[in-house]
């Protein structure tokens, strides 16, 4: 059978020639794509992987005797245990298979809160996060009588552990954070967050725009529920995971029913009882390769690309950052910028630079916040992408 893609070389991946590794990048070159917090591109190891396992055969994971479904059954156990390595999870068993970041987030509230919380119980939360983090409580505390307790974030947008520290009681129950705003990019400190927490509160992290990025270590910060896309991590969009620390999975409960849990009031392991029906055998083949390729990446060019996308931004006294920045702070963000013009809405200038084959997002982000453009980097991006982009924006008329 003929290759989709053709094979690239090690040297070739550890050059730091990302944008090669990306069909989708090498078949439109005149094209800079800004839009990674939205969704990465998929590389060719992701593509052929999932060819692979198509070629060879499709089956059912845990439902037959035969060969192939012993083989996707491996398959599906050895993407838990990459992605429980990547998280630092301490074991598989919490590692569970969802359609997405947002599905993560509502299973906690659904699964976890809506059976283990009762009203007057004080939930922490950041209003102008990503509304997949905030809704779900809201809908739940209205329906409950649980308390949310709103704490703010830094004008540079890093959360204000202060603050945070303030609104803390002897209610609060749990704390939700978002490890990189969508907006900010700022890496929040979880293991700071979990210091300052009651042993007794669980901690639920949004990890969307982290887990391609940034370290996320499960056990060693106290995260109690940690919710990814594949989309944002180079795997396949449908596919993502709800990871869930030995501590609180005992108390989950299932909110969808079906095939593949005839065993599951016994609830060992808990995602037994959390994944009703047939898996999604493509995005769990496309989560395996996406470890493996997160995993050999040992050039990361992106604090590097950011601080320069800051400082270019800066020069430009026409811009206005949705979040301060001061150059003191520009290794903390995770190839994220928002901002305005004066007298341009977002989505004229997101047009702009669309006809000069720039991709970014505009809009408010499904986040509480005001609008703006967004560029979001990745570790395919280039210096040069940000100097082409930041001299349109430079050029602009007034309006
Ligand atoms: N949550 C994604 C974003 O921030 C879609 O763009």
């Amino acid at each position: 059978m003929k290759p989709l893609l053709k094979e690239k070389t090690v040297l070739e991946f550890q050059s730091g020639n990302f944008r090669d590794l990306f069909p989708a990048l090498e078949n439109n070159p005149g094209i800079i794509y800004f839009d990674n917090a939205a969704t990465t591109q998929i590389p060719e190891s992701v593509l052929s992987a999932i060819q692979k396992y198509y070629e060879s055969h499709a089956a059912n994971p845990g439902r037959g005797s035969y060969d192939w479904a012993d083989e996707a059954e491996e398959i599906t156990a050895q993407t838990r245990d990459a992605l429980a390595n990547l998280v630092n999870a301490g074991d598989t068993d919490g590692i569970i298979f969802t359609n997405g970041a947002t599905m993560g987030l509502n299973m906690v509230a659904q699964c976890w809160a809506r059976h283990n919380l009762s009203p007057g119980d004080e939930i922490l939360l950041c209003p102008s996060d990503h509304h997949s983090m905030v809704l779900p409580w809201e809908e739940l505390a209205k329906e409950k009588g649980l308390v949310i307790r709103p704490y703010r974030l830094h004008a540079n947008g890093s959360i204000n552990l202060a603050d945070l520290q303030g609104r803390i009681s002897h209610r609060t129950k749990l704390c939700c954070v978002t490890h990189v705003n969508n907006t900010a990019g700022w890496v929040n400190d979880l293991a700071a967050i979990r210091k300052s927490l009651p042993e007794g509160a669980a901690l639920n992290v949004d990890a969307a725009q982290s887990i391609s990025h940034a370290p996320v270590n499960m056990q060693a910060h106290g995260v109690d529920f940690l919710s990814f896309s594949g989309h944002k991590m180079f795997a396949l969009g449908g596919i993502g995971a709800l990871c869930v620390s030995p501590r609180v999975r005992e108390t989950m409960h299932p909110v969808f029913f079906g095939g593949g849990m005839a065993d599951y009031r016994d609830g060992n392991p808990v995602y037994k009882k959390m994944e009703a029906g047939s898996p999604n055998m493509a995005g769990i083949v496309s989560l395996k390769a996406a470890c493996a390729f997160l995993s050999g990446i040992h050039i990361n060019p992106l604090k590097e690309l950011t601080g320069h996308l800051y400082k270019r931004l800066l020069v430009n006294p026409r811009i206005d950052m949705l979040y301060e920045q001061k150059p003191y702070a520009l290794d903390r963000l995770a190839g994220i910028a928002s901002f305005t013009i004066e007298g341009w809405n977002s989505g004229e200038l997101g047009d702009v630079l669309a006809d000069n084959g720039i991709f970014v997002r505009t809009g408010r982000h499904c986040a509480g916040v005001r609008e703006s453009v967004r560029i979001s980097l990745q570790l395919y991006s280039s210096m040069d992408e940000i100097e082409k982009a930041c001299d349109i924006l430079d050029n602009l008329s007034e309006m």
